[in-house]
């Protein structure tokens, strides 16, 4: 049987991993800066995860959500505690767009309508809610087009305010853009977002998939404008590489039996995962250290006059340059040993491991300054 061939791929082989670094099949040595989109927050294969996955798995692996699974408490307290939500209220699910699927479900139960505001250059994963809120139609089959969703110009307060009204059961915007480019939301329009759907009754949903659990310098992006959105969806960085999502729900929110569910959501693994993680981001005060090497990185790239613009926050980090970056990602890759990602094609996106250290740091400028001045 072959592969549905859906990704393009670089022909590398990783089989070993430990922090920010990664070995192939030839035992050639790769410093980590993408973190494969954003998942690895505390570093690969962390010895503490290590150990409290596999402990785990020895003694209990999965059972669904029709017994007790105090895991899952141990997760939303830690969680609540870390991320400074403590009324909120957790559910899980298994990734980002899972997660963006239930938060618009939610919030479309709750206020009985129908018509979603979301953004240009926006990605919010490829189910079916969730891709109609996606700013892509070349992901979107022809069933997934959606009546109900608006498109509005990021960033863009006056249009936003306008769009925002009675028939509006939500507003999806991520914190950074991701896919997008590492677009950063100001905070006059976050605060424009809040105000609008107080005013109307619509639920302020923060994809901060790829933008939360630590990696812009807070836990989560809205906390650098003290603001609160209603609905939070989180994936990626969450399990270090397990696959787990889920929704923070404030507590204007009703639960119901049978409102939300899912099989695999909240698993034991999964819990264990997400609880070695906060664990980790708390002892190895990983929030401050991606703030602390991120504004590194972002005042050493500053100097090289080539980049075109620089954006971002913490350890989410765009490098626009005026033309493609793809032979400098090459050259970075196969001659550097360097992974990176990108937005768009002329964009370099930096989502490394929270963990990184400013010698890793160095490694990568020094290498990047042979390509660009
Ligand atoms: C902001 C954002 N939301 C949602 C998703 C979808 O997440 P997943 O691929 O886990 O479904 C992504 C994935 O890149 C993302 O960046």
């Amino acid at each position: 049987m072959k592969l549905f061939d859906v990704y393009p791929i670089n022909n590398i082989e990783p089989v070993k991993a430990l922090g920010s670094t990664i070995w192939d099949e030839k035992g050639q040595e790769y410093l980590d800066m993408y973190g494969g989109h954003a998942v690895i927050s505390i570093g690969h294969s962390h010895p503490y995860y290590v150990k409290k996955l596999t402990k785990q798995l020895k003694s209990l692996g999965f059972y669904s959500n029709s017994v007790k699974i105090p895991l899952q408490d141990e997760l939303a307290d830690k969680l609540g505690k870390l991320s400074g939500l403590k009324d909120y209220c957790l559910f899980l699910a298994n990734s980002g767009a899972e997660a963006n699927e239930n938060a618009l479900k939610l919030a479309s139960f709750h206020t009985g309508r129908t018509k979603v505001v979301a953004f240009t250059k926006s990605f919010h994963g490829r189910t079916s809610a969730a891709v109609a809120v996606t700013d892509n139609s070349s992901i979107k089959a022809p069933i997934n087009f959606a009546d109900h969703v608006v498109f509005v110009p990021f960033n863009d307060v006056e249009a936003t305010k306008k769009a925002i009204d009675k028939d509006t059961c939500a507003v999806i915007v991520e914190g950074i853009q991701g896919v997008g480019g590492i677009q950063v939301a100001t905070e006059d329009f976050m605060k424009a977002i809040r105000t609008s759907c107080d005013k109307t009754g619509a639920i302020f949903i923060h994809d901060s998939v790829q933008c939360g659990y630590g990696r812009s310098g807070k836990f989560f992006t809205f906390q650098h404008y003290k603001i609160k959105p209603d609905i939070i969806s989180m994936a990626k960085g969450m399990g270090n590489g397990f696959p787990i999502g889920g929704i923070l729900i404030s507590p204007k929110f009703q639960a119901k039996h049978g409102l939300l569910g899912t099989t695999f959501g909240g698993n034991h693994l999964a819990c264990s995962a997400g609880i070695a993680v906060l664990d980790v981001i708390k002892k190895e005060k990983l929030v401050e250290n991606a703030s602390e090497i991120g504004n590194y990185l972002f005042s050493e790239l500053s100097k090289l006059k080539d980049i075109k613009e620089l954006r971002g926050q913490g350890l989410m980090i765009g490098i626009e340059l005026t033309e493609s970056v793809s032979e400098i990602r090459n050259k970075l890759l196969f001659d550097d040993h360097i992974f990176t990602g990108v937005a768009g094609a002329n964009t370099i996106r930096l989502l490394p491991s929270l963990a990184l250290t400013k010698g890793e740091a160095d490694k990568f400028l020094n290498a990047l300054r042979k390509y660009i001045k």
